[in-house]
């Protein structure tokens, strides 16, 4: 989703503008652009495609004070003239990320003023708005406020102007934005991995927040309009984990980056004997003694980490649990349960239609609510009463792998200790469970071993265009998302369902240039499952097994099994998710796409 990099500093801005803009492809975008003052005069650059055109296009270009975005179409095609930075009157340069709701009046209102609209994005009355008070007089910061009140929406902004060549303008309401503080140099950006070249010192804007930044200094304004102070923090993101190293693409990194980021996620237990429900906040006793359910709330691959907790949540600790996709859930009329604990799942925590769902949740009367989330300063986890932080690092690949198998992890440690409050689980269960997840991290690195069969098995899928994925019981969501990760990065067709309903329509589909996948670890439903496996095969279907270590499935014509080092139990949904991860990496650079940047896709998706 769009990014933004800005900078004010003593030295030329436009390398940091064009690197930042880099490090933020990874959220989706179809154009980019940026503007710096040069010479008196706003110069403005922007280009359909990749940071790299622009960066052809700025050779010459120069300034210590830019704005820069890279663009994920709303409002508009995909194309240079709604490419932003926009600008008004070559005085007001102007980068948005977010939706505002009502352009389309003020549109109606700024052309009637005699402002001549270029192009047809919500950004653009925005950018004349402040035009219009900066041009009667009002200071910068003052046209942008008086503007803000007058949008309905989401935004992060920066703002420029011609004739103010030492001062950027920054505000955020709903949209992600941080500050960056160097040495007599200040910068903005969409996420702190935009910055880290110049600094890893951050402030990070809280909602409603506008600042006015300088070289030397800064003041940040909050939604009252009082003048805060926010703390500089230094960040742990290290430039190390944002960077690819000797890996060929970021998706590949990360799935190597499993094993550690479950071992960091489960750091919380890594030494105990028994697990405590403080790990989700010191408040989280007494919320998980007062709820009667669960309501997991999610989009994305998150989703299918939801659907695989409802399992475990209603096997192992006996509460009952319903997942919902949050942008059905938060226009649905629905019940609700003030004794349910909402858990709202997300990588970024910055998805703008899981912060609505929970945003809805608590408008119904919802007081149990926990974020299970990867960014510590992301606005779910602001908002959510009790948290969780999975340790997965930066994720960068849009296609989400290790956010995934951590949030799972922190799944499970939910339904333990919910499990453990509801003496469902005696002392010795517990030190089991909690072994096998000390196990885990070797457990996934031993699939991760299995990485070049995978590459061969993924050559007979060059030629495919559709895919059915099948799973039964935990696994079936596990299918959802082998499904889902095929689809976004190899763009082939892929559907997933439950073993059980093929016969109820997808088995007519099933002929010879149907590859059909499934899991299949050891657990009650096997025998199930390979019957489910002959329907096809009696089909001409070709089949392709993951199988845990003594299922005695075989390999035949027709029928190729992967074998899997070892069967995990409950645990099993997580290592079977590594294999299809890297079957649709595999599958993806048969097919020649750009892996880490599927197109039409982004990672972070904070408009609805
Ligand atoms: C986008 C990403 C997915 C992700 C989903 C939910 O669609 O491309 O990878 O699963 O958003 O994102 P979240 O950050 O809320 O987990």
């Amino acid at each position: 989703m769009c990014g933004i990099v800005g900078a004010v500093a003593q030295r030329n801005v436009v390398p940091i503008l064009l690197e930042g803009l880099q490090r933020l492809e990874y959220r989706g975008y179809d154009s980019a652009g940026l503007v710096v003052i040069q010479d008196g005069q706003l110069q403005r650059e922007r280009s359909t495609g990749r940071v790299a055109d622009l960066r052809l296009k700025t050779t010459g270009t120069h300034g210590t004070l830019g704005i820069a975005h890279t663009r994920w179409a709303t409002h508009g095609v995909p194309s240079e003239r709604n490419a932003h930075p926009h600008l008004s009157n070559n005085l007001i340069g102007v980068v948005h990320n977010g939706i505002i709701e009502n352009y389309e009046s003020l549109r109606t209102r700024l052309s009637a003023a005699g402002y001549v609209f270029t192009s047809d994005t919500d950004t653009e009355v925005i950018v004349h708005l402040i035009h219009s008070h900066y041009k009667n007089g009002a200071s910068l910061l003052d046209a942008t406020r008086t503007s803000l009140t007058e949008l309905i929406g989401a935004y992060a902004l920066g703002v420029i102007a011609v004739d103010n060549p030492d001062q950027l303008i920054c505000a955020r309401r709903g949209s992600p934005l941080l500050m960056g503080v160097g040495v007599g140099e200040h910068f903005i950006a969409s996420d702190v991995s935009a910055l880290l070249p110049v600094t890893n010192r951050v402030i990070y804007l809280e909602e409603g927040d506008v600042a006015e930044i300088e070289r030397q200094s800064y003041r940040i304004f909050n939604a009252s309009g009082a003048e805060v102070t926010r703390p500089v923090q230094v960040s742990k993101i290290s430039n190390e984990s944002v960077s690819l190293g000797t890996y060929r693409h970021y998706m590949q990194k990360e799935i190597h980056e499993q094993p550690q980021a479950i071992a960091d996620t489960l750091e919380s237990v890594c030494n105990s004997t028994s697990i405590i429900p403080g790990i989700f906040g010191a408040e989280a006793a007494a919320s998980f003694d007062a709820v009667n359910s669960i309501l997991i709330l999610a989009c994305g691959t998150s989703y299918h980490a939801g659907l695989v907790a409802r399992y475990w949540l209603e096997e192992i600790a006996g509460i009952p649990c319903t997942v919902e996709i949050a942008s059905e859930y938060r226009y649905r009329t629905s019940v609700p349960n003030p004794k349910a604990l909402v858990v709202v799942l997300s990588q970024s925590g910055e998805t703008a239609d899981t912060q609505a769902a929970l945003n809805h949740a608590m408008a119904l009367g919802h007081v149990h609510t926990l974020a299970i989330c990867n960014v510590a300063e992301s606005a779910l986890v602001r908002l959510a009463k009790l948290r969780f932080l999975t340790r997965a690092g930066p994720e960068i690949g849009v296609a989400s792998t290790k956010a995934f198998t951590t949030q799972l992890v922190a799944l499970f440690l939910l339904t333990l200790v919910l499990a453990k409050q509801r003496g469902r689980l005696t002392e010795a269960q517990e030190r089991q469970h909690l072994n096998d997840l000390r196990h885990l991290p070797a457990a996934t690195q031993k699939v991760l071993d299995l990485e070049p069969k995978i590459a061969k098995l993924a050559e007979q899928f060059a030629t495919k265009q559709h895919a059915l994925f099948l799973g039964r019981g935990m696994h079936y969501p596990i299918a959802l998302e082998g499904a889902l990760k095929l689809k976004e990065i190899s763009y082939i067709h892929a559907e997933a369902y439950p073993a059980g309903e093929l016969k109820h329509g997808p088995l007519a589909l099933v002929d010879k240039d149907m590859p059909v996948i499934s899991v299949a670890p050891n657990d009650v439903l096997l025998e199930k499952l390979k019957s489910n496996l002959h329907e096809v095969r009696a089909r001409g279907g070709e089949l392709f097994v993951f199988a845990d270590a003594n299922t005695h499935i075989r390999s035949e014509d027709g029928v190729h099994i992967m074998q899997m080092p070892e069967h995990a139990g409950y645990l099993s949904p997580i290592l079977h998710t590594l294999p299809l991860q890297l079957l649709a990496y595999y599958v993806a650079l048969q097919k020649g796409t750009d892996v880490d940047k599927p197109r039409n896709l982004a990672k972070s998706v904070t408009v609805e």
